[in-house]
């Protein structure tokens, strides 16, 4: 609409005027309407509703934490440690806005553990919402090297060996690995050279990415519009006279207020553990990376921080004789598919693949399989949204089935989550073996159980 034929801004007191001549020359008031005053929403969001705001609310905390802690903090090995303990000690607010930025490190992954979850009840990744879904994966991905890069940056013991491991492991990729490992460090072991680029990508490239990928992810989000408890589209049933869907309402102001509440619950509890317990029992900020790096004495115990260990423990579970089970898992797997598929094309594509997959096993170290269990295990989620079968979408109507099988993968991810903080045992060994097992078994076996299982029948409009 051209600039003069748009409409006063009305409705916002002493500052129509001033709303009026912005919005002659951008958007502004289209923005607003399209996504918050006109966005309907389903009226029956839930508590697992907060997350998505409170990821936003997270995202922006640590980039305003993190700006400041860039002022003082110094991309050096020799000036790192000493200049957070100088942020901690001798800049004014510096241990809040540390403190800050580390729990909210931890906070994010929560948040996002959460609003993932969230997902997996409802079946938000399924049609219309597969790319909602692919970039929020994309971002988790995004999350997870950012965390990575920005734990390297205090130079304490535990940043510098675990920098050190996770480096390492693409050094045991077949060919590639070693000039891969040493490109990463831009030195034969962590070093100066490795600080400056992790400092470097921690603090403008990721954030960048992340930026832009949460954008994508809203706006691909309202397309579609949202999901909601019960998996009923409410595009379905529209006012006749409004076009707006009667099962809706607007974004603002009902869930502005509804995400305010839930922000001020969230900075309450985020605020106690700030101030009383900021290390969280050596899990949010662990006691090891309070000692400086020190490339000559090798920690006793090395593990990455909380939100990483599910992985891990895939990487430490991956032992010899666990190779021969993923053998016998691999060959059912493929079995059934071959049982289930019709196209002869694809049922020799799949036999090849698992053949080689097959030789592999027995040829390559172990090691390498752990490496590449780990990233399957990140890279799964993107599959998600054509795996799952059922004919109904939210958990509330589905069957046993998907609901065991839900709660037996999230039982699995804490505990495989635990057991990667705990020095190796063997008790700690079968448990992540069949922790792992069942984390792959929930998104391998989908495409049958979710078919087969007794789903209710899923309601016309929201309950
Ligand atoms: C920085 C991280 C993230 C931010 C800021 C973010 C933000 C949001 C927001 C504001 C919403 C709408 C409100 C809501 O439904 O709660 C949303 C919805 C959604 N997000 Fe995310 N998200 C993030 C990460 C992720 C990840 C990692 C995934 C999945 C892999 C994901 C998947 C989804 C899905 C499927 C929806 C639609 C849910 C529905 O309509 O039921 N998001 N996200």
């Amino acid at each position: 609409m051209a600039a003069a034929e748009k409409q006063p801004v009305t409705g916002a007191g002493p500052f129509n005027g001033l709303l009026t001549w912005i919005d002659q020359r951008f958007p502004l008031m289209s923005l607003w309407r399209e996504h918050l005053a006109e966005y309907y929403a389903p009226k029956n969001f839930n508590f697992w509703y907060y997350f998505g705001s409170l990821a936003i609310l997270v995202l922006v905390l640590q980039i305003a934490t993190g700006i400041f802690l860039a002022m003082h903090y110094k991309p050096d090995a020799n000036l790192a440690f000493a200049s957070v303990e100088y942020i901690m000690r001798d800049v004014p607010g510096g241990w809040i806005v540390r403190y800050m930025h580390s729990t909210g490190a931890s906070a994010f992954f929560i948040v996002v553990y959460l609003h993932m979850f969230r997902g997996l009840m409802y079946g938000s990744y399924r049609k219309p919402r597969e790319l909602v879904w692919i970039v929020g994966a994309l971002v988790y991905l995004s999350l997870m090297a950012e965390a990575f890069f920005g734990y390297l940056l205090p130079w304490g013991q535990l940043s510098y060996w675990g920098a050190q491991v996770i480096v390492n492991l693409f050094d045991a990729i077949p060919l590639i690995g070693p000039g891969l490992a040493l490109w990463i460090r831009g030195d034969y072991v962590i070093s100066d050279a490795t600080l400056n680029r992790f400092f470097s990508f921690h603090v403008i490239a990721i954030p960048l990415v992340l930026l832009g990928l949460v954008a994508a992810h809203i706006m691909a989000l309202h397309e579609v519009g949202s999901n909601n408890p019960d998996g009923v589209e409410i595009k379905k049933h529209k006012d006749p006279k409004t076009g707006h869907p009667v099962d809706g309402i607007p974004f603002h102001p009902y869930y502005t207020v509804k995400d305010i509440l839930g922000a001020v619950v969230f900075l309450i509890v985020f605020a106690v553990i700030m101030f009383f317990i900021p290390e969280f029992g050596g899990y949010f900020l662990e006691y090891n990376n309070f000692v400086a790096a020190d490339s000559l004495k090798t920690p006793d115990e090395i593990y990455p921080v909380w939100y990483f260990t599910p992985f891990y423990s895939m990487l430490r579970a991956t032992t010899e004789n666990f190779m021969w089970v993923l053998a016998a898992a691999l060959v059912g797997l493929v079995a059934l598919i071959l049982w289930r598929i019709r196209s002869l094309t694809a049922k020799t594509v799949i036999a090849g693949i698992g053949m080689l997959l097959l030789l592999g096993f027995f040829t390559i170290e172990p090691k390498v399989w752990g490496v590449v269990l780990m990233g399957a295990a990140v890279l799964i989620y993107f599959f998600l949204p054509w795996l799952d079968k059922s004919p109904v979408r939210s958990i509330r109507y589905k069957g046993p089935l998907y609901k065991s099988a839900l709660a037996v993968f999230a039982i699995c991810f804490v505990i495989l989550g635990y057991f990667g903080t705990r020095p190796l045992t063997d008790v700690g060994t079968i448990v992540s073996q069949v922790g792992t097992l069942l984390y792959f078994a929930f998104f391998a076996l989908m495409p049958w159980y979710s078919k087969i299982d007794r789903c209710k029948p899923e309601p016309e409009r929201l309950t």
